[in-house]
């Protein structure tokens, strides 16, 4: 049995990636991780505030940010808050390539044109065997519209394409009005493949201090849902392959996210919680279903349980939409 996928055009030993997240600072983790069964490894970001920061530093701050007023750039982390400066993100991408053999991924995040994309170049001299382009933003602006919030996507995509050889995938949200026509854009254009999904953190309200209160929740299997039903839909009209990311924690997620179309799945929320051996048990798993189904290869089940033969596939979804809520009896 052969559990090997192409994900990107790159061959993955099996479907089990980890996801963007701190893991990529340690090497000693990258190491445990690798041991137990990751197929490759996705740096956490890199982002265009953080480049753009340090762009201004060497001019002296002589510039500032095109469209950046001085309020909003406070909010952002100062520069030697980001865990790795620029410089340093590009040496700690040399040292996981000299450390491990399977494919190690760069992460850039940002929402703009700008110089900060030329960084997709000196990554891929850094020995990155691909980039993971996230295109984290809230449309808050009640000016700019989704085909403008869209086309401005497009063109840091095609910058970042411009500047490499290397297999670009994109991270998106799941708050795109037509979504499955934006993905086929981006796999147009010619991307690798995109990561369904970006997982938005969401701030709550503490109604005694009355301010917001930002936290990271780890993610629950429930998140896979969304990720399923996009995959299913999305995985028929592309070239480039796609990647599940949120809520997959056991075999049987992996295994879903594949049903659907996924060539792989980033894994972070149950690394952090369990560790590395999550992977070796996840990687059981598939084994043992896969054998009872009698499959032999990933090929042969991904997307087994996609919208490619359905005619309508909006029609399917708002029938079944109908149906369940009208089985509701009291
Ligand atoms: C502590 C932490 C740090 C993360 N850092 C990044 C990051 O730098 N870039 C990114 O694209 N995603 C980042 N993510 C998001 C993960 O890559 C992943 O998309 C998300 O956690 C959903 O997957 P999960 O359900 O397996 O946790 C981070 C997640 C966590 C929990």
């Amino acid at each position: 049995m052969k559990l090997s996928t192409n994900y990107l055009g790159l061959k993955l030993r099996n479907p089990i990636v980890v996801g963007a997240s701190p893991f990529s600072d340690n090497l000693n983790s990258v190491c445990q991780l690798e041991d137990a069964g990751a197929a490759a490894v996705v740096m956490r970001s890199l982002f265009e505030e953080q480049i753009d920061l340090e762009q201004r530093a060497l001019l002296h701050h002589t510039e500032s940010i095109a469209d950046s007023s001085p309020e909003a750039t406070s909010y952002f982390p100062r520069y030697e808050e980001y865990h790795l400066s620029p410089d340093h993100y590009v040496r700690q991408l040399s040292r996981l390539k000299a450390a491990v053999a399977i494919p190690v991924i760069a992460s850039l995040n940002g929402r703009h044109t700008g110089g900060w994309t030329d960084y997709a170049r000196l990554l891929e001299s850094a020995g990155a065997d691909a980039i993971e382009l996230n295109l984290y933003q809230l449309a808050t602006d009640p000016d700019i519209s989704a085909d403008q919030v869209e086309s401005d996507m497009v063109d840091v995509v095609r910058s970042v394409l411009t500047s490499v050889k290397i297999p670009v995938a994109v991270k998106l949200s799941p708050f795109h009005t037509a979504l499955t026509q934006f993905a086929v854009t981006l796999d147009k254009l010619g991307t690798g493949g995109v990561v369904f999904f970006n997982r938005f953190y969401q701030p709550d309200f503490d109604i005694e201090e009355l301010e917001v209160a930002p936290h990271l929740k780890l993610s629950d299997p429930s998140e896979l849902l969304l990720r399923l039903r996009w995959i299913s839909v999305v995985s028929p009209h592309l070239k480039g392959s796609i990647a599940a990311s949120g809520g997959v924690h056991t075999s049987s997620d992996a295994i879903k996210a594949i049903l659907a179309g996924a060539s792989a799945v980033q894994v972070v929320s149950a690394l952090l919680k369990h560790g590395p051996p999550v992977i070796a048990t996840m990687l059981a798993g598939l084994q043992s279903w896969m054998s009872e189904f009698g499959y032999n290869r990933i090929d042969e089940f991904r997307g087994a349980l996609n919208l490619k033969r359905c005619p309508d596939p909006a029609a399917f979804e708002r029938a079944n939409y109908i149906r369940i809520l009208q089985s509701w009896r009291i």
